[in-house]
């Protein structure tokens, strides 16, 4: 009988190539599987940050995977793992390639669910965007005893308010549509001035601008508000 091929989670950075890990590039360049999420419209940008490492030899997965909350994503994920597991079961190794950190609210996670327990399964770990935003805003993000919070913007109004009153430190991700709601919020409780916004971290059309100059219509999926510590030990 042959052996079950190894899943791997494989984190590749926020979007500069130079930030893979050596294991995630290693991992990469030898596995004869890759899988990556696609959304709907638009390119796969996991597949985008590695394009130039990948061989023709390599079998490509793409995973029509849904990047905002939907109702019923869970058939997507099931059939995504169907795909996968047919290769793994024939013995062979597939890289799923995780924006980012893959067990940090990574499409991954729900892979993972679902393959960890029928399948040797590996997760190596990258460098988050919520960690890579402070860089390249230039600002440390927490001092000494300060708590970090990270908040998706797909909270509802009161949720979000009440969590972003209470916060040292915090990454606010999944902006696009919920920008303004998180805006109006900010400016509620005094926090406008404190918040960097960045677009596409470390990736070669990243963006930063102030956050009244940021047009809510034109937010994208792939931002976030920082809000750094305002304690200021020396
Ligand atoms: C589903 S989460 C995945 C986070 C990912 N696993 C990580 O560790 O960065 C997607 C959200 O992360 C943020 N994000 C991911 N990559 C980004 C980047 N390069 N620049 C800015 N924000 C990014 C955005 O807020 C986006 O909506």
């Amino acid at each position: 009988m042959t052996a079950f091929g190894r899943l791997y989670g494989l984190g590749i950075g926020p979007g500069d190539p130079d930030l893979l890990t050596l294991k995630a590039h290693r991992i990469l360049t030898t596995v004869p599987v890759i899988a990556y999420p696609t959304p709907e419209n638009g390119k796969a940008i996991a597949r985008a940050i590695v394009a130039d490492f990948i061989r023709p030899d390599q079998i490509e997965i793409p995973l029509p995977l849904p990047f905002s909350v939907v109702r019923s994503a869970q058939p997507y994920y099931d059939s995504a793992a169907e795909k996968i597991s047919g290769y793994l079961r024939a013995g062979q190794d597939v890289a799923v390639l995780c924006e980012g950190e893959p067990m940090l609210y990574g499409t991954f996670v729900y892979l993972f669910q679902r393959l960890a327990g029928r399948f040797p399964t590996e997760v190596v770990p990258g460098i988050s965007s919520t960690m890579a935003s402070a860089a390249m805003l230039g600002t440390p993000l927490t001092f000494r005893n300060d708590v970090l919070s990270i908040i998706p913007a797909t909270l509802d109004a009161e949720t979000l308010r009440d969590r972003l009153a209470v916060v040292d430190a915090a990454v606010i991700i999944k902006l696009g549509r919920h920008f303004a709601k998180v805006h109006t919020i900010l400016d509620e409780l005094g926090l406008l001035d404190r918040a960097l916004y960045i677009e596409r971290a470390t990736q070669s059309n990243q963006r930063i601008v102030g956050i009244t100059d940021v047009d809510p219509v034109e937010v994208s999926y792939w931002s976030l508000i920082l809000i750094p510590s305002h304690s200021q030990p020396q």
